[in-house]
């Protein structure tokens, strides 16, 4: 048995693989190292450069590994503004490409998939927490491009029997704790990176986008979840696909709320740093709150995160930006 991990470059991708190999697995990872990193890559991954949605490429990498019986798929674009901009990049890359990778899956008879989908599709919620039956309304192309991918898996699973797990994240922040992997992005969008390179002096100021919101001090509230816990949740996901059991969708989030004033002020106390920050106009596509029920996913898969503390989250991705001021320095 073996898992093909999709994006296995990149900062989520990059802590599961890691995970996998710790637990003994064997894994083979694809990335196109368009926005992955090379040196992410767990050095005991088997790996391959190229693209899912080339359709004989993957067919090379199932007919080398017959022995791979799971895939995670990561190989997503997963910008909310951008995808404003650029939504035809997003279904592109995310929709169709899932199509194109279904198509092989189907050659090759392997019928396990997990899957990243994203709070974004449930878009403005009409209650807190979030619970994975509630109505799932994007609004921006990339919460639209995941609901798509997820409403193909449930046709690939009737017509096929593709069975799937979509892991719906809420906002992924922190590094693997000993600082080796962690987040690179170029550019970088994301609050705490962003906050933390203004720590670092690599930025002069934060800009927090709106502070007229429907919240408690104005700014957007999110959810945030550790990659570490992330990356358990998917080898959870994969065990629950091996024992045969049926499709299904988790959220994957603490559970907790902090507001993006409330970010900048846990990254001060961490860092020790002023973080000069000010108040900008509104981003676009970017719903009020978002705050998970992950109830589902500790009763069903077992899933027990240990990073419940907003402060030990930014202290790991500080760890990270401070030994590594330049990301993975490769690109
Ligand atoms: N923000 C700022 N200033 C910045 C960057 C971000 O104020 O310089 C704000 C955003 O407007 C938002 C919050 O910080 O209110 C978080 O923004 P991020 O860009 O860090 O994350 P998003 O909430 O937009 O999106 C992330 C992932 C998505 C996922 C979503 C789910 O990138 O893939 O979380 O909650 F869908």
């Amino acid at each position: 048995m073996s898992v093909l991990v999709l994006g296995g470059a990149g900062y989520i991708g990059s802590h599961t693989v890691d995970r996998l190999v710790d637990q003994g697995q064997d894994v083979v990872v694809v990335d196109s190292l368009v926005t992955g990193h090379r040196a992410a890559i767990n050095d005991k991954a088997k790996f391959y450069q190229g693209d899912l949605a080339d359709q004989d490429f993957m067919r090379k990498v199932f007919t080398e590994n017959p022995e791979i019986d799971a895939v995670i798929h990561f190989a997503a674009y997963s910008l909310v503004a951008e995808s404003m901009k650029k939504p035809l990049k997003y279904f592109d890359n995310n929709t169709a490409g899932m199509i194109k990778l279904l198509e092989v899956m189907n050659e090759f008879d392997i019928k396990n998939i997990v899957f990243s989908s994203t709070a974004a599709t449930y878009g403005i919620p009409e209650k807190m927490p979030i619970m994975e039956s509630d109505p799932q309304d994007p609004i921006n192309p990339y919460g639209e491009s995941k609901l798509m991918m997820e409403k193909i898996m449930r046709w690939a699973d009737e017509a096929y029997g593709t069975k799937f797990v979509a892991l719906r994240y809420f906002n992924v922040a922190g590094a693997k704790p000993d600082g080796s992997i962690g987040e690179d992005h170029g550019p970088e969008t994301h609050l705490i990176p962003i906050v933390l390179q203004v720590a670092q002096g690599k930025r002069d100021k934060l800009q927090i986008f709106g502070d007229d919101y429907n919240t408690p001090d104005g700014t957007n509230v999110r959810d945030y979840v550790h990659p570490f816990d992330l990356a358990d949740a998917h080898i959870l996901a994969v065990d629950y696909l091996r024992k045969g059991n049926e499709s299904n969708a988790f959220n994957l989030g603490s559970s907790t709320g902090f507001s993006n004033l409330e970010i900048v002020e846990a990254a001060r106390k961490v860092t020790g740093k002023e973080i000069p920050a000010e108040i900008a106009p509104r981003r676009g596509g970017d719903p009020d709150s978002l705050i998970a029920s992950s109830d589902k996913a500790r009763e069903i898969l077992g899933w027990k995160p240990q990073f419940d503390n907003i402060e030990r989250i930014i202290e790991t991705a500080w760890a990270w930006h401070s030994s590594h001021p330049n990301g993975y320095d490769d690109k």
